[in-house]
């Protein structure tokens, strides 16, 4: 008979504790939520204030923000500095909006009501595979952004962040883009990796293309075009490389195959296409972060999701590519330029 080492009174108990955290951590995601939305840390940025001073500013009841205030303070966001009064804790600096390393605009983007109700819809994109996003709101999360102007700005500025965080000059010089003379950056946001490109490579151009509501704000520049339009449409032409970060992650195999498709058609035959997004491992391990979160994230909210290498290597020969060469960029995380030239 089976008799596991652990067994007993006290291995049930550790088992228990660790899991009530795990079953009301969903508690925590909304705390730090709330005190963003009322901008909790940035009015604690220049000293303490009461729980009475601090609910005028936020026009909040002052007993239910005391309680607000009292958790907070558990997670070490704020610190209770005298009865009442409260100060800026350690993981409260970078949910402040003007910090260097600010989660601010991706707290906002991550834990709101889409985010919150697409998750809460996990267990129907378990049964079904599809998007729990789609399901609830019976439309795509693009579509939902476009109609949502504040949650649009938050989620791009929170895709800027990471990308000028992520790709410093030194990680540019590995993607070599002095060899192109125009970039065609396919879903390029607000235009944070693009504007980097352009500075580290002083002769390229660029066009910078998005949708409408991706791009909204966003000026050209002498040497930056900016295009709007659906990728799954048609892509500009006119680049001799076409880059697609974090564009794949977010669509089924077909939708996928029908992007790269539409940058096969415009692209000269030595074209070169790059493809930046993190490349599973062909075994997943339980430890690996994106198994558990990243990639869950995905199947609820765009329907998209990670692939591995050969994933890869079979989409792009599906669409008229062949996968060139994968480059690592940072010996931080697992985030790959995947090279692929048309065939
Ligand atoms: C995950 S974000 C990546 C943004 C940027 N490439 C980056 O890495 O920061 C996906 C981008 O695809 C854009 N996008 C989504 N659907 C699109 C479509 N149908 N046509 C063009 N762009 C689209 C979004 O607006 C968004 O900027």
């Amino acid at each position: 008979m089976h008799s596991d080492p652990e067994d007993g009174d006290a291995s049930d108990a550790r088992a228990e504790s660790e899991l009530l955290k795990l079953i009301f951590g969903f508690r925590f995601s909304q705390v730090i939520y709330a005190a963003t939305r009322l901008g909790i840390a940035d009015l604690l940025e220049n000293g303490a204030q009461g729980s009475a001073q601090l609910a005028a500013a936020t026009g909040t009841d002052v007993h239910a923000l005391t309680r607000l205030l009292h958790a907070l303070t558990h997670l070490g966001v704020v610190a209770e500095v005298a009865p009442g009064v409260f100060g800026l804790a350690s993981l409260g600096r970078p949910l402040r909006a003007n910090a260097a390393r600010s989660v601010k605009a991706l707290t906002l983007a991550s834990c709101d009501d889409a985010s919150w109700r697409s998750w809460g819809g996990l267990l129907n994109s378990v049964e079904t595979g599809q998007s729990a996003f789609q399901h609830i709101f019976g439309m795509t999360i693009f579509d939902h952004l476009a109609e949502h102007p504040e949650l649009s700005a938050n989620y791009h500025e929170a895709s800027a962040r990471d990308t000028s965080m992520a790709f410093s000059p030194e990680v540019l010089t590995r993607l070599d883009c002095s060899r192109f003379h125009t970039v065609v950056d396919v879903g390029g946001g607000r235009g944070a990796l693009l504007s980097g490109l352009l500075r580290a490579n002083p002769a390229m151009r660029g066009i910078l293309f998005d949708t409408p509501a991706g791009l909204a704000g966003v000026c050209a520049t002498d040497r930056c075009q900016v295009v709007s339009g659906d990728f799954l449409e048609s892509v500009p032409e006119g680049g001799d490389a076409y880059i697609l970060k974090y564009i794949l992650l977010d669509w089924s195999d077909a939708d996928a195959a029908r992007i790269l498709a539409n940058c096969r058609r415009v692209m000269p035959a030595d074209g070169v296409l790059i493809v930046i997004e993190l490349v599973l491992p062909d075994e997943l391990g339980s430890s690996d972060r994106y198994t558990t979160t990243g990639d869950l994230g995905l199947l609820v909210t765009t329907g998209g999701r990670e692939r591995t290498r050969d994933e890869f290597a079979a989409l792009l020969k599906s669409a008229g590519f062949e996968l060139s060469s994968i480059t690592a960029l940072s010996e931080d995380n697992d985030v790959k330029a995947i090279e692929a030239v048309p065939t």
